[in-house]
C-alpha cells in the first residue's frame, strides 16, 4: 500500500457529521498520549498532519484524514486522561463510543497499547468491550524503541496471556515506532488487504 496523498478533511465531536460519502476507514484510538497521532503521522509520512504533544489529552475530536482520495485514517481522542473532569470525561466517552458502534463504513480499529506497560486494566477493559460489541479491532504496540526487546517480549507474552483469558484466540497484533518507522509496511499491507 503507497500513500499518495493524506489530506485533513474534517473535525467533529458527532459521527453523524463525519464524511458521507461511504469511503471506508479505519481508526486509532488508545490511552492518551500512547502516540496515536504519532503514528498516523508515520504512516502518512507526514509529521504535520496529526496533531501531537508531549502532554495527554491532545487529539480533542474525531479527526478524518482522506488517504489517496480513496478511504481514511481517523484520528481519535485518548481515553483514560486523569486530568480531564468526570463529566468530560463522560461525554468523551460517549461519542468516542458512539462513533465507535454507529459508523458503518469502519472497517477496523487499532487499539494501541503502549509496549512499555504491562497489561493494564483500561486498555484490557476497552478490548473486552470491542469484542461484545462486535467492533472488529487489532492490537498495536507503540514506542518500542523506548524499550529493549526482551523487555518487549516479555509484555507481548503478558498480553497475549491476559487476553486469551477471555478470548479463544488472538486479533491481529503489530509492534510499531514512530520514531524508527519500524512496522509501518506491515500496518499499511495490512490495511491494503482490508480494502481489496
Ligand atoms: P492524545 O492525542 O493526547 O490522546 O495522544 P496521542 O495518543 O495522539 O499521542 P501523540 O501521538 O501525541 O504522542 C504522545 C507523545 O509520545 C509525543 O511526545 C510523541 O512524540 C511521543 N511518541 C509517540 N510515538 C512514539 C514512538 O513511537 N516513539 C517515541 N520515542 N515517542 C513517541
Ligand atoms: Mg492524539
Amino acid at each position: 500500500m503507497l500513500i499518495k496523498t493524506a489530506t485533513f478533511v474534517v473535525s467533529n465531536t458527532n459521527h453523524k457529521d463525519c464524511p458521507k460519502d461511504g469511503k471506508p476507514e479505519f481508526a486509532f484510538i488508545g490511552r492518551s498520549n500512547v502516540g496515536k497521532s504519532s503514528l498516523i503521522n508515520m504512516l502518512t509520512g507526514n509529521k504535520k498532519l496529526a496533531k501531537t504533544s508531549s502532554t495527554p489529552g491532545k487529539t480533542q475530536l474525531i479527526n478524518h484524514f482522506e488517504i489517496n482520495e480513496q478511504w481514511y485514517l481517523v484520528d481519535l481522542p485518548g481515553f483514560g486522561y486523569a486530568k480531564v473532569s468526570k463529566v468530560a470525561r463522560l461525554k468523551f466517552e460517549k461519542f468516542i463510543s458512539e462513533y465507535l458502534l454507529e459508523r458503518s463504513t469502519l472497517i477496523n480499529t487499532f487499539v494501541l497499547l503502549d509496549s512499555r506497560l504491562e497489561p493494564q486494566k483500561i486498555d484490557l477493559e476497552f478490548m473486552n468491550w470491542c469484542g461484545e460489541k462486535g467492533i472488529p479491532f487489532s492490537m498495536v504496540f507503540t514506542k518500542i524503541d523506548k524499550i529493549s526487546s526482551s523487555a518487549l517480549q516479555k509484555n507481548l507474552a503478558a498480553y497475549k496471556k491476559e487476553m486469551l483469558k477471555s478470548w479463544e484466540e488472538l486479533p491481529p497484533v503489530f509492534t510499531t515506532s514512530s520514531e524508527s518507522h519500524f512496522g509501518k509496511e506491515k500496518i499499511l499491507n495490512y490495511i491494503g488487504q482490508m480494502l481489496k
